[in-house]
Formats: C-alpha cells, sequence, structure tokens
C-alpha cells in the first residue's frame, strides 16, 4: 500500500477512457469544450466581467463573442491589447498589517554551492548562472497576439518537429550562455537547492519552493524558457506544450517525449512509467488503471475546489524578506506538482534525477511541459473555478505583490521581475487551450461515503492529545473534536509539521473513514494530503503548518451531532522523516483573511 518509492510498479494495461472526458475541439481558436459549465446562468456571466481594481480576480478569459457586457463594461480582453499598461496601474492598497519586506532578487556575484537534497553533500555541479552588471527592471511587452499553449497529447507533427528544433538549438548554444539547456536548468537548482542566501538576512537560504512564490517564480521561469526557445527558431508565436496531467486523455507522460532520438528525450526517467503507464497523482501505487484515474480526479477536484478556504491554502503560505524557507505548501504544490516530480524520477539514478529532485528537474525537458500545466492550474483556479466555491482568489499583501526575481531573457539580457507583473497570463501574452475539465464537478458521493464511514462515537481510536507530536511512518488513527457541533465550516489543522527536507514525503488525510484499502481516494472521507519533494535548508528541517478545509466533507459524511471526528493519516512514504506536532479542528476564518498576514507559522524557524 503505501508507495512512493519511485520503484513501485504500477501497472501495465493500456486503459481505455471512453466517457471520461471530451475534449474535441479542433479549431485554432480555442473555445471551452463545454461552456455551459462555465456559464449556466447570468448571474456568472457577470461575475466574470473586468474588474479594474482586482489583478489577482475574477476576470474572464473567454466569452470572446462580446466586448461590451449589459451593463457597458469593456472585456477584459479587449483591454488587454490595448492598454497594457493599465493593469499595472492598477495599484493594489497598500495593506496596513504589512510588517516587513518582500523578498529581494538574488545577488548573483553571490552565488554559493548547491547542495544534493537526497545526501545534503555539495554538488559537483555549478549552478549559478553567469554573472551581469547590468540588471534591468522588466517591462512587459505590449501584447499584439496571444500565444496559445497546446496540450501536449494533442500537438501536430509539426509542432513537434518545431519545439524538438527549438530545444535542440538550445542545448547547441555556448556553455555559458544564460540561455543555453543547462543553464536554464540551473535557474532551477540554484533558486531550490540553497545556491542563493536572502539578500541581507545572513545565511537565510532563498527558497522559491513551499510557500506562495511557488506559482508566480515558476510562471516568470517558463515565460523566458517560451521567449528564449521562440526566439531560436525565430518564431515568437512558439507556445510550450502543457502535460495535461488533470484529463484522462492526458495521463500518460506525452509521447513526444519519450523518442529516444529527439531532443525532448531524458532517458533518466522512471521506465516502469513510461506510456502507457498512467500518472498516479495519489502516489497510492494502485495497480488498477481505472481506479488510478478515479483518484486523479478525485485529487484535483480536492486541491483545487474542495479543501482550500482561503487564497493560501492554495497559493501557499506567507513568505517574505527574514521569513524561514518553506513556510507552507499551497494545496496544488505539494499535491499534483509533487506527485508528477517524483512519479517520472528515475530510481536507478542515486537521488531521483533528473525530475525526480529539485536540482535536476529541469535537465528533463519534460519539466517545462509539467510546469505550463500547474501554472495553467493557477489560471484556471484564478478565472475559471466558480466564485461559490472558490470565493477568495486573491493575495493582495504588498510583501507577495513586490517580491521579484532576476532572469535572462531572450537576448540574454538579465531583468528584475516582480510577482505582480505575473498575475494575469493574458496581460503577459498566453494562454491554454482549452480542454474540458473532468474533474470540476468530482465531488465525491456523499450516499457511497455513509455506508462506509464510521461514527467517531464507536471508535476506539484514541485521542490526538495523547498521540502528537507523532512520527508519521505507519497509519495513525485519532479522534480530534470538533469546533462546533452540526456541519460548520471549519479546518483541520496539521500545525508543526517538521519535516526532513532531504527526503521526499506524502501523507494523506481522511476524515472517519474505517476501509482499510487506503488505495481508494475517491470517497468523501478523503480530505487532503501533504508531501514534498526533496530540498535543501541549511539546517535540513523544516516547519510548516497546513490547513484543510472540512465544510465539503461535513456535508458528505454523517457527522449531524457528533463532538468528535476521526482523522486517519495514511503515510505513502518509506520510513519516517515527518513529525507532525499537533492536529486540531478550528471554525473556519472569514474568507477574506488571505489578505492579512497569515499565521504566525510563517515565521517560524
Ligand atoms: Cu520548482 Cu516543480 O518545481
Amino acid at each position: 500500500m503505501a508507495c512512493l518509492s519511485p520503484s513501485c510498479t504500477l501497472f501495465t494495461p493500456t486503459p481505455t477512457f471512453a466517457s471520461a472526458s471530451s475534449s474535441s475541439n479542433s479549431s485554432s481558436r480555442p473555445v471551452l469544450a463545454k461552456p455551459s459549465q462555465f456559464f449556466t446562468h447570468a448571474k456568472r456571466r457577470n461575475r466574470f466581467r473586468v474588474s479594474c481594481d482586482a489583478i489577482n480576480g475574477e476576470q474572464n478569459l473567454k466569452d470572446d463573442s462580446k466586448n461590451v457586457d449589459s451593463q457597458g463594461k469593456v472585456d477584459r480582453r479587449n483591454m488587454l491589447f490595448g492598454l497594457g499598461g493599465l493593469y499595472g496601474a492598477a495599484n493594489l492598497t497598500s495593506n496596513p498589517l504589512a510588517m516587513a519586506e518582500p523578498i529581494k532578487p538574488p545577488e548573483l556575484d553571490k552565488c554559493g554551492t548547491a547542495t544534493n537534497l537526497n545526501t545534503g553533500e555539495k554538488l559537483d555541479v555549478n549552478c549559478c548562472p553567469p554573472v551581469t552588471p547590468k540588471v534591468i527592471d522588466y517591462k512587459l511587452p505590449p501584447v499584439r497576439f496571444i500565444r496559445t499553449r497546446p496540450s501536449a497529447h494533442r500537438v501536430t507533427p509539426e509542432y513537434i518537429f518545431k519545439y524538438n528544433m527549438a530545444i535542440d538549438r538550445m542545448k547547441r548554444l555556448p556553455e555559458n550562455d544564460p540561455r543555453n539547456f543547462m543553464q536554464q536548468a540551473n535557474i532551477h537548482c540554484a533558486y531550490c537547492n540553497g545556491a542563493y542566501d536572502q539578500p541581507g538576512q545572513g545565511t537565510l537560504d532563498l527558497q522559491v519552493h513551499n510557500c506562495w512564490l511557488f506559482f508566480p517564480f515558476h510562471r516568470w521561469y517558463l515565460y523566458f524558457y517560451e521567449r528564449i526557445l521562440g526566439k531560436l527558431i525565430g518564431d515568437p508565436t512558439f507556445s510550450l506544450p502543457f502535460w495535461n496531467w488533470d484529463n484522462p486523455k492526458g495521463m500518460t507522460i506525452p509521447p513526444m517525449f519519450v523518442d529516444s532520438k529527439s531532443a525532448l528525450y531524458d532517458e533518466k526517467r522512471n521506465q516502469e512509467n513510461l506510456p502507457p503507464a498512467v500518472i498516479d497523482l495519489g502516489l497510492t501505487g494502485s495497480k488498477d488503471p481505472l481506479q488510478v484515474v478515479a483518484n486523479n480526479l478525485t485529487i484535483m477536484y480536492s486541491e483545487m475546489i474542495r479543501g482550500n478556504k482561503t487564497a493560501e491554502d492554495f497559493m501557499g503560505s506567507a513568505y517574505r524578506e527574514g521569513t524561514s524557507p518553506n513556510p507552507g505548501p499551497g494545496a496544488s504544490e505539494r499535491g499534483s506538482h509533487t506527485s508528477v516530480h517524483a512519479w517520472v524520477g528515475d530510481p536507478r539514478q542515486p537521488s531521483g534525477e533528473d525530475l525526480g529532485n529539485f536540482y535536476s528537474a529541469g535537465r528533463d525537458p519534460l519539466f517545462y511541459c509539467h510546469h505550463a500545466n500547474v501554472d495553467r492550474m493557477w489560471t484556471l483556479w484564478q478565472y475559471f473555478l466558480p466564485s461559490d466555491k472558490v470565493p477568495d482568489k486573491k493575495i493582495t499583501d504588498p510583501d507577495f505583490l513586490n517580491a521579484s526575481f532576476v532572469f535572462y531573457d531572450e537576448n540574454a539580457q538579465l531583468v528584475r521581475v516582480t510577482v505582480r507583473d505575473s498575475l494575469d497570463n493574458l496581460r503577459m501574452g498566453y494562454d491554454f487551450e482549452r480542454i474540458d475539465l473532468p474533474w470540476l464537478d468530482y465531488r465525491p458521493p456523499a450516499q457511497a461515503a455513509r455506508t462506509k464511514v464510521m461514527k467517531a462515537s464507536s471508535s476506539d481510536a484514541p485521542k490526538a492529545d495523547s498521540v502528537f507530536p507523532v512520527v508519521v511512518d505507519q497509519i495513525i488513527r485519532v479522534t480530534v473534536p470538533k469546533a462546533k457541533k452540526g456541519k460548520a465550516d471549519e479546518l483541520l489543522v496539521l500545525e508543526n509539521i517538521e519535516v526532513d527536507t532531504t527526503k521526499l514525503l506524502k501523507v494523506d488525510v481522511f476524515v472517519n473513514d474505517e476501509d482499510d484499502n487506503q488505495s481508494e481516494l475517491d470517497k468523501a472521507s478523503y480530505v487532503g494530503t501533504y508531501a514534498q519533494l526533496p530540498h535543501k535548508t541549511k539546517n535540513k528541517t523544516a516547519k510548516t503548518t497546513i490547513s484543510l478545509k472540512l465544510t465539503e466533507v461535513y456535508e458528505d459524511i454523517d457527522v449531524e451531532g457528533d463532538d468528535t471526528i476521526v482523522v486517519t493519516l495514511v503515510p505513502r512514504h518509506q520510513g519516517g522523516g515527518i513529525t507532525i506536532g499537533g492536529i486540531k479542528i478550528i471554525e473556519a476564518p472569514a474568507s477574506s483573511s488571505s489578505s492579512s498576514k497569515s499565521s504566525s507559522s510563517s515565521k517560524s524557524s
């Protein structure tokens, strides 16, 4: 059961997915396969209109048919074309609670030795980019056309030819050209393996994972990578493909990456997981491909919708100047994102290279295709998820918006970029092919759950207080008091999660689940996941807190009248390496909370 080791065999048969998805649009202009899913009534249409005071808000990407709605508001897409600077000018009022400073970009001349995350040893690779004296503030160019990133399983032979040629040319650039393939891979190594310290903060590492910088950093990384590739083949419209692992039709490694003669090929991948193996986003090790697909869709629904209360629950915890690295990963980062890395990484290599370890992940061209889908998840969450399900999509904290990074652009110019400028993919000039979202309504059926759940009152599980803190090296089951009786809006908080940062870790969380078949996640009792990829901090441990929203779970399982619930923690990794300090249930804060300073956990050391 507990199978996180990349050597676990998953299954072999080729599944068929006759009815799971319907991505059938073939016109060059992307349209939603099922617009009705998003525009069920007029009220929702209005919610998707442009709002000039919202940068990270509910602006719509579609509905191109009309540019002006019944209330005379102008469609966002038209505004984008003519008024490139407007969104940048639509500044956010500063947060009176802000006390710290945003993360500053690294000083390239102070780039140090990176560390192998699994062994703690210094790496024999130099991850540091060339040092250039001049850095300029990057201005998003006016958007004259939109690059549409295609689903990697649906691209044409012509596209594959061009993509292959672009990567090949990138590999042939001089070694010290910052646009060279290895230099690009090393961006990830340097930003993620402790090669940089936070400027002016002593020896505190600069770390862009496990915090709210996760989405913005990787968005900028891919943005320049894509522009470099386009420049190398003289095609400014070139768009990176996304690995559509959230749709059954995309749940294998995209075929173009497994042609050993292609520049897209990388031999350091788990050979058990080459096509037709179906990606196991839950890392459950289930051998049943249909069960794996059901798990995957449940995980997507959970991490995109069901488990998040605040924007930071999805995006990751606050990380400012002076914050210890890894304050807390968002649901998407610690869920599907981490699993894809771990699932593709090669168990024959010493440390899961290439995709299974941060320092080497960028050496596999598949990394950028994977992250294009991670980036797509951010866009979907921002602009497509209905506001009644995900009410809180903005982080307005200036320490978030003003955080900055440096990259080399397509002209090998070093540029400084901000999180603020990364919030809107259309303003950055790209979009995604529209593909059906089969997880959008994948709420586990309540009825089925009722037959399987146990009542907390009849459980012999010990009280959480008597068990925590606890090392999660086996299945742990405890009772936890609810904050209130009935079906209240509550959060399950796992606090002071202390992890060995050199290890791959994953723990799934269930409520009132008496079923011992933990490779089934498609049930109401599955609440969410904590997981991390190996990464490095100076002292090899990090403290993190996550919270999981229980509102829907309470609706779907029979908790009415109960004072307690039973929580089951199921580790998917081997051995220890993770201690959870405490577990508790609290009333959910009002949904605007994400704009305030986040919990004290973000400052924990
Ligand atoms: Cu920077 Cu998928 O990691």
